[in-house]
């Protein structure tokens, strides 16, 4: 979707929108629009779109009035962002082209606005590119938003609101597309495109170089696939030369079969989305390299597919990590925290990091536990652990703290490696926190977030459709803008 910034109202144009907080008089409107709101019992809540059709100058004007909640609520930024959604929802598929959307009503300033924009915009993401054969009038139409009336500041707060909206739209995109068009190898061709010019620094390491570096247990997951695993890295190099890096990590299981313990057939389809974390952390980097952040960021991404055939690891397998570590494999379909234990030594080894973060959809344990509502938080730092809790609520990628702890850790103890890969029946997302907080070395600020319930949803919400969500990208971005920019 375009978003185009004019000073006239566009002639032809007869979709025109404006934004209202809740209680706001609409007495300048004509009154089949201030008595029709009042009919259709419009409040202007968040999110709430009123349509009314009124004649001018002969011509038929179809207005919209988006409602944005109170001037003073405690989530504002958030019901902005659902206004501007809600306008998106209702005319996306509605065979118009152009709207005109006015931002001089609500008292809005220019983050405000801004905000308004984001909703719009980040609401309007599909991919339709497969649905050959879909009815013309449920196509998408609204192709450019003409806005009036921007408060001062708008343009500069958008400009920095379109390069995060584009990490997320980047998230949702690798998210969405299926197994077989997103595998390791056209993941990082998918980098590749994305960051090309940026002035990102791309690294990919194929499986030999792996081999060479020991990474069994990452290879071990991968081995049962046709598709070659990769280990990609982004590096931006944006703060001070001297500044040790923010290192992100993000489980990218393409697909996940399960392996030989192997996933039953209903929902399978499901784990095409498996790679969330390496998304969120590759929408995230896209974000900040795209708005020229001031700190030295990297993310690593583990991109493996677990397939079970002959060549597959099987359950009682013992695989040697890159950190020496052995692993006993009680459960193939326990496969992220053995992809990210070799991406996390490999990152602290190459990259001395000031702390890590790593993003994955790790557990149903955690789905079971939070719902579709917050990502779980592990963390052996509680600086980090407030930081990215900070950033889920300015962003709503939310986000709740988990406990870890020895108790915990000694449930993953095993009679013949120096672990297993899975726990018992309790506490799943904490014991798989556990495991991983094995890979991490002392001193090193972590935190895990496990985001199973958090990149797909089947139902739409304000900044998405149903289906991906783009989480984990805002996250990532603010967390970075607020805590370690300089
Ligand atoms: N990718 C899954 C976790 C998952 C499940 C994510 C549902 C999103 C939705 C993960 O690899 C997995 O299979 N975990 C197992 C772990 C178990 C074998 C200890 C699980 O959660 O059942
Ligand atoms: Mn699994
Ligand atoms: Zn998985």
């Amino acid at each position: 979707m375009q978003i185009l910034f004019t000073d006239t109202q566009p002639k032809n144009v007869r979709l025109n929108a404006r934004i209202v907080n809740k209680g706001d008089s609409l007495a300048d409107l004509d009154p089949a629009l201030s008595e029709g709101s009042d009919i259709a019992r419009f409040k202007g809540n968040p999110g709430q779109v009123f349509e009314g059709f009124v004649s001018v100058d002969g011509a038929l004007s179809r207005v919209a009035i988006a409602g944005a909640g109170a001037a003073d609520a405690a989530d504002r930024r958030l019901n902005l962002e659902r206004s501007g959604a809600g306008l998106t929802a209702k005319y996306l598929r509605s065979g118009e082209t152009e709207m005109v959307l006015d931002l001089g009503f609500a008292g809005l300033n220019g983050d405000d606005a801004a905000a308004v924009l984001t909703g719009v915009f980040l609401r309007g993401w599909s991919l339709d590119q497969y649905r050959t054969k879909l009815a013309q009038e449920k196509k998408v139409s609204l192709q450019t938003v003409h806005v009036i009336g921007a408060p001062e500041g708008t343009q500069a707060a958008w400009e920095r609101e379109a390069a995060i909206a584009k990490g997320v739209e980047f998230t949702k995109k690798l998210v969405t597309e299926p197994a077989n068009i997103v595998y390791p190898e056209s993941f990082v061709a998918m980098c590749e495109e994305a960051f090309a010019g940026t002035g990102a620094e791309i690294t990919v390491l194929d499986e030999a170089q792996m081999t060479e570096l020991g990474m069994g247990a990452l290879l071990g997951v991968g081995q049962g696939s046709a598709r070659e695993s990769r280990l990609l890295a982004i590096r931006w190099n944006g703060g001070e030369k001297d500044e040790a890096p923010t290192v992100l990590v993000g489980k990218g299981v393409t697909f996940d079969t399960g392996g030989i313990s192997i996933k039953p057939a209903p929902g399978m389809e499901d784990m095409k989305w498996d790679m969330g974390g390496a998304g969120a952390v590759a929408g995230g980097m896209l974000a900040l390299v795209s708005r020229k952040a001031k700190a030295n960021v990297i993310g690593v991404m583990g991109l493996v597919e677990n397939m079970p055939d002959g060549n597959a690891i099987r359950p009682g397998d013992v695989l040697t990590t890159m950190s020496g570590q052995t692993v006993e494999v009680l459960n193939t379909d326990a496969e992220g925290r053995l992809v990210l234990c070799d991406a996390l030594h490999w990152a602290q080894e190459q990259y001395k990091p000031a702390r890590v973060i790593d993003f994955a959809t790790l557990t149903g344990a955690m789905i079971v536990a939070l719902g579709n509502e917050h990502g779980g938080v592990f963390a052996n730092d509680d600086t980090l652990a407030d930081q990215l809790l900070g950033a889920g609520k300015a962003t709503n990628d939310k986000l709740w703290r988990m406990p870890i702890g020895p108790a915990y850790d000694k449930l993953i103890d095993s009679p013949i490696a120096d672990m297993k890969n899975i726990g018992g029946r309790w506490g799943g997302s904490i014991t798989a926190a556990q495991f991983l907080h094995r890979f991490i070395k002392p001193g090193t600020p972590w935190a895990h977030c496990d985001i199973a319930g958090m990149v797909w949803s089947d139902k739409p919400g304000h900044a998405h459709d149903k289906g991906a969500t783009g989480y984990g990208a805002r996250l990532i971005d603010r967390l970075v803008a607020d805590n370690f920019e300089s």
